[in-house]
């Protein structure tokens, strides 16, 4: 599987990790010939530059909000749906002035707060988002609300709240401030909407409406997502030897590709519930047990969401590594650096399972973070641990047909270009899933990663007619 070049429409917002020499950045080679840095850095350090140490994969939104007659904007990295049920999405703020790059966006929260609701949003690449992209950057916080009569686009008012929705905007996720609860062991959730992580707040938003472009809700245009970055290794490494014949075996199998075009023949068809301004609108019923799908297909997500993957990795307790490709991991703070995989733990059907995952990063207070690329055998390998649990397959890294580095807090898996060890700080119950929070220590770079060979990353998704 090679990785298709990006759109000529997506160029502009090609992302290239790394930029620098990485010898002249801070990293140490290890004796294994690996790129290593410590962290976290000294406040020092990310004042100076606060840009991610490596590349995770992660989306770009925009978001909005009002409350009374403030209309604020900003751009969000990193949105995440990190439940199933409820169906939460996750927007994390930096709240604290970290650098010229990291500023407090206290304007933009203060109101998403008093107001309760917002609208995340996807326009496709073109002149709209590039509008709306400048007036967010030559903005200041503090004029927040002038940000959407500067972009000069047309908005409308969400349908389950007051926040404002562009025109141009192909997808919208409306949602609120999600409220207290209680998880289907009866255990309390969301004691309060939002989480203080380090230097940024995390916001759970209950999806309460989700609007799709009419033309792609009815199959006549898609959205093309490329879920992982492009990467080409100049050393091969030797496929572990696989000990049985691999193959996830009989039960539900959740399907990947990194190529994800939507609506199409694989994914879910988009079930409206009605029409207005030329959208497909789906709303979702407000109270849980309404909510929960027990049918494996339609437990699926209503609709795309863009979002990547991380091979999240731990030890077993007899020394065998395990994997879990996780979908739903997003970087929540810069300073610290932390990173949070989303793990089932709720027995609903055999799509949501608990995770042996979820035993191991506990007992371990520890997991890896790699990010994996497009190339074939890395996405056969996501294809066949994320269907397969450790209690079944045993070797499950090797099935997968991928080597491991021992002698670290979590297995490293040497065929991915970046490596995250993370040390557990807190896990938060969310009604589905346990999010862990994983403070980054280590970060390890292959030798074969460098300015000259970069990981390409694209944070938008493409919208296309099906027959352009
Ligand atoms: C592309 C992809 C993304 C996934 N994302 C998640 C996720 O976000 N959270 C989760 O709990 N499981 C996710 N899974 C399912 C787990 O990877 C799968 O249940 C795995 O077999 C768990 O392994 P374990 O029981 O050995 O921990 C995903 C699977 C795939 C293929």
């Amino acid at each position: 599987m090679s990785a298709a070049a990006l759109s000529a429409a997506l160029q502009p917002h090609r992302y290239l990790w790394p930029r620098d020499d990485l010898a002249a950045t801070g990293w140490k080679r290890t004796t294994g010939g690996m790129w290593q840095r410590r962290l976290p850095e000294s406040d020092a350090a990310v004042a100076a530059d606060s840009r991610w140490p490596a590349l995770f994969p992660s989306p770009v939104c925009l978001v909005t909000a009002a409350h009374g007659a403030a209309m604020v904007l900003e751009r969000v990295v990193g949105p995440s749906i990190v439940n199933r049920f409820p169906y939460v999405l996750a927007l994390s703020f930096c709240v604290e002035p970290l650098s010229d790059r990291h500023y407090a966006r206290r304007a933009f929260t203060t109101v998403l707060e008093a107001g309760g609701g917002a609208a995340v949003q996807l326009l496709p690449p073109g002149p709209a988002l590039d509008r709306a992209l400048a007036a967010i950057e030559t903005t200041p916080e503090r004029e927040t609300s002038a940000r959407l009569t500067r972009s000069g686009l047309a908005t409308r008012r969400a349908l389950t709240s007051a926040a404002p929705v562009f025109t141009d905007a192909y997808l919208v996720y409306e949602g609120r401030l999600v409220r207290p609860g209680r998880d289907f062991e009866g255990q309390p959730i969301y004691p309060q909407p939002w989480l203080d992580v380090g230097s940024h707040r995390v916001y759970f938003l209950e999806v309460t409406a989700i609007q799709l472009r009419r033309d792609i809700a009815e199959g006549r245009s898609q959205i093309r997502w490329r879920s992982l970055p492009a990467w080409s290794p100049a050393a091969v490494t030797r496929a572990a030897p696989r000990t049985k014949a691999a193959g996830p075996g009989a039960g539900y199998q959740k399907p990947y590709t990194p190529h994800y075009a939507f609506p199409s023949a694989g994914t879910i068809a988009f079930e409206a519930d009605e029409l207005a301004d030329g959208m497909a609108v789906k709303r979702l019923p407000s109270e849980k047990a309404d909510q929960v799908e027990v049918d494996n297909d339609r437990a699926r997500w209503p609709c795309f969401f863009p979002s990547s993957v991380g091979m999240i990795t731990t030890w077993a307790a007899d020394g065998r590594p395990n994997l879990m490709p996780c979908g739903s991991t997003t970087v929540l703070s810069r300073q610290p650096l932390v990173i949070a995989p989303c793990v089932g733990y709720a027995a609903i059907n055999e799509r949501y399972a608990p995770r042996l995952t979820l035993e191991l990063i506990r007992k371990n207070r520890a997991f890896g973070c790699g990010v994996p690329f497009i190339g074939e055998r890395i996405v056969e390998a996501i294809k066949y641990a994320g269907n397969v649990s450790w209690q079944a397959a045993g070797d499950k890294v090797a099935q997968a047909g991928l080597v491991v580095a021992r002698g670290g807090p979590a297995p490293v898996l040497t065929d991915l270009p970046v490596h995250f060890d993370c040390e557990v700080v807190d896990e938060v119950r969310l009604g589905t899933h346990v999010m862990f929070l994983g403070a980054v220590r280590r970060i390890r770079v292959r030798r074969d990663v460098s300015a000259a060979n970069p990981l390409e990353w694209c944070p938008w998704a493409d919208v296309r007619p099906v027959d352009g």
